[in-house]
């Protein structure tokens, strides 16, 4: 049997054991479907609760979407999906489209757990809604766009009820190659970690045109391009490596120096489309990290490479992922993949080494709702996006950046429109 295979095998028995073992932990019934809605049916949360839907008992029975044609076409995708898993059809009265749509999605009963895809500029607002309302909720990444909205997000943790499960949208860390070698490295296979060299390099992101769309709906599709709508590629997307290097470390940065800019893009948007940050982590530990998103040629790579005292680590999202020096490892699957096949997937739907991260990061937060011990990820996945604001503070005033100054003074993001012209 190939690892993956018995991976992907003991992953479901596992999964499975927990559910017969559960016996109604927190409401649920062994087996019984947990009642999932997804709030932003584009790629990314199709694709996640299409994954939730088919590697967890967790069935959607709810949409939610500022615009009817996203909403439209997830009740098509979903009704097809939940008929090819013999469940029944969506009802309409659990279909709500316009700018108050999280609030209605929030407020209704039918619903136990809320996943989050909404474009990084609301993902607090909406979080905030759906802990009111006493929801699971799975939130995808960034934990805010800007500090107030990162601290907006660390007052709803402290009202997250000791029987809700919250998740951030971190799912490499659930990667079992990742996960398998984070561990040897926390165990100490590199001995005293010096350095760290991290990479993110994107292709550009295609542009998203809608008939009859004016500029505020142009932004709203486009929100990639964004800054107040996506906190920047360094915050909502680069953000990956940074939570690996924060996770793996144990730690978060101290200070960043950092450029950047915006050399080859000339689409609307204002998002930067290169950035180079120098981050400084206790211990004196460096971390190295580049990233760019411009061009449409085939070439995608994202990882990061350890150097300590008794050994190196590898960890690309495609490629050998492995440990040289004392304590010489390597995953036996990645072994065969080259980091040159390594291709981007807008919806985090990545092969190789991630290609069970999704699965596996679903099946926990599954197991933390219906068995427990419930999560609550959201402090942590403000201390990823911090570190990230960091470096785009540095950037942005061509100047070191500390924690403390960006705290105090970190930037802050207005929509500049008026969502009501959607209702
Ligand atoms: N974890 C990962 O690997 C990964 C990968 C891709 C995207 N993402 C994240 O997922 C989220 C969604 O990204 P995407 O690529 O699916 O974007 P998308 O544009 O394809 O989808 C966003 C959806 O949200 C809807 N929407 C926008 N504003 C809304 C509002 N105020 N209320 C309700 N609905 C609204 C849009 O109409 C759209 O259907 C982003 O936060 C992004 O950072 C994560």
């Amino acid at each position: 049997m190939q690892r993956r295979e018995f991976i992907q095998t003991t992953a479901g028995l596992a999964s499975g054991m927990l559910l017969l073992n559960s016996k109604a932990a927190f409401g649920y019934q062994a087996n019984s479907a947990v009642r999932m809605a997804l709030l932003g049916c584009g790629n990314r949360g199709t694709h996640v609760a299409t994954s939730f839907s088919r590697n967890t008992v967790a069935q959607v029975v709810a949409l939610a979407d500022i615009f009817s044609d996203k909403l439209e076409a997830g009740r098509a995708h979903f009704d097809e999906v939940n008929a090819t898993l013999g469940r029944a059809a969506l009802d309409s009265k659990l279909l709500f489209r316009g700018p108050h749509a999280f609030e209605q999605l929030a407020a209704s009963a039918d619903v136990d757990m809320i996943q989050i895809s909404t474009p990084p500029f609301f993902h607090v607002e909406h979080l905030q809604a759906a802990v009111a309302a006493g929801k699971h909720v799975y939130c995808e990444k960034p934990m805010g766009i800007d500090v107030k909205q990162a601290k907006r997000a660390l007052e709803i943790a402290k009202r997250v009820r000791p029987t809700q499960s919250v998740d951030v949208g971190f799912q490499c860390r659930n990667a079992p190659p990742i996960a398998a070698i984070a561990e040897k490295i926390k165990a100490g296979a590199l001995g005293k970690i010096a350095s760290i060299s991290a990479y993110y390099y994107a292709p550009a992101s295609k542009e998203k045109l809608h008939p009859g769309a004016g500029a505020d709906e142009y932004r709203l599709r486009n929100w990639l391009w964004d800054r107040a709508l996506s906190g920047d590629i360094l915050v909502e997307q680069n953000i990956h490596i940074i939570d690996l290097c924060n996770w793996i470390l144990g730690a978060r940065p101290l200070k960043a120096t950092a450029t950047g800019g915006r050399n080859i893009l000339t689409h609307a948007g204002d998002c930067w489309d290169n950035y180079q940050v120098d981050f400084l982590y206790p211990n004196d530990v460096r971390v190295s990290f580049a990233s760019k998103q411009f061009g449409d040629y085939d070439m995608f790579e994202a990882g990061l490479r350890l150097f300590g005292s008794e050994g190196a680590a590898t960890i690309p999202y495609a490629g050998p992922v492995a440990i040289a020096g004392a304590q010489k490892w390597s995953w036996q699957d990645s072994a065969a993949t080259s980091s040159a096949t390594g291709k981007f997937a807008a919806n985090g739907n990545f092969e190789d080494n991630l290609a069970f991260a999704d699965r596996d990061k679903e099946r926990t937060f599954i197991d933390s709702i219906v068995t427990g011990p419930v999560h609550n990820q959201i402090a942590a996945g403000v201390e990823t996006a911090l570190s990230c604001m960091m470096g785009r503070m540095a950037g942005l005033r061509h100047h070191e950046a500390t924690w403390e100054e960006l705290e105090a003074h970190g930037e802050t993001y207005k929509l500049g429109m008026d969502l009501r012209q959607f209702a």
